[in-house]
């Protein structure tokens, strides 16, 4: 499963990408409104930094508008993977853009049929909100299971992007139905990272080896 990171923040990209885990970057207009500058250049240094699928969103509603921000994204780096809202509109959008040979993300996704209609006008990637869901008492991984069975069952090329991801059991719980990228804030990541029982251990070990140095002086 790949993973991403779910921010717009160089620096914590710069953080993720030097220990080699990075696979993409996911932002939306949320997570870019946090930074300052122009986004075009934030963008674009993502892209030099990771190197691999970084999701910009467009912001118009109208699929006219979309296609001609979704052109001006893709036009950033080669890298840059257009993200477009699964309504109507984007959909009609995401048939034009995928058209082109552009890679386009519909994002906000809720349900199997949502990510369905969007795979079958060629979507690179379909990104289902699990948090969101859970947070109006759904659960929000069946939705993935839904989505994995039936991409399983036909020859879509579509990518099932796992976002809204808020702990590590939805990065387990992604990873154990075959979903393909799992997007996660940098907090969770840094949960990924950490057990006590490494560090304890770790601690001990130094402490051992130092001890028997000591005594062989
Ligand atoms: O990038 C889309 C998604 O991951 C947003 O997550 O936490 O705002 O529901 P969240």
């Amino acid at each position: 499963m790949k993973l991403f990171v779910d921010t717009g923040n160089v620096k914590e990209i710069e953080a993720l990408a030097a220990i080699g885990i990075l696979d993409g970057v996911t932002t939306n207009p949320s997570l870019m409104a946090k930074e300052s500058g122009d986004y075009r250049q934030i963008l674009k240094q993502i892209c030099q930094i990771v190197k691999g699928p970084v999701s910009g969103e467009v912001v118009a509603t109208d699929a006219a508008g979309m296609i001609r921000e979704g052109r001006d994204l893709a036009s950033i780096d080669e890298h840059m993977v257009v993200k477009v809202p699964f309504t109507r509109e984007g959909v009609k959008a995401c048939k034009t853009l995928a058209g082109e040979g552009l890679r386009v993300n519909v994002t906000l996704i809720f349900s199997a049929t949502q990510a369905w209609l969007a795979a079958k006008v060629g979507a690179s990637y379909v990104s289902p909100f699990v948090g969101r869901l859970d947070d109006i008492g759904a659960t929000g991984m069946n939705l993935i299971r839904e989505i994995v069975d039936i991409f399983d069952n036909y020859e879509f090329g579509t990518e099932v992007l796992v976002a809204s991801v808020r702990h590590p059991i939805h990065v387990i719980e992604a990873a154990r139905m075959g979903a393909d990228i799992v997007t996660c804030p940098p907090a969770v990541i840094e949960q990924c990272f950490k057990h006590p029982l490494t560090d304890i251990g770790l601690e001990k070990f130094l402490k051992d080896w130092e001890k028997a140095q000591a005594a062989k002086v």
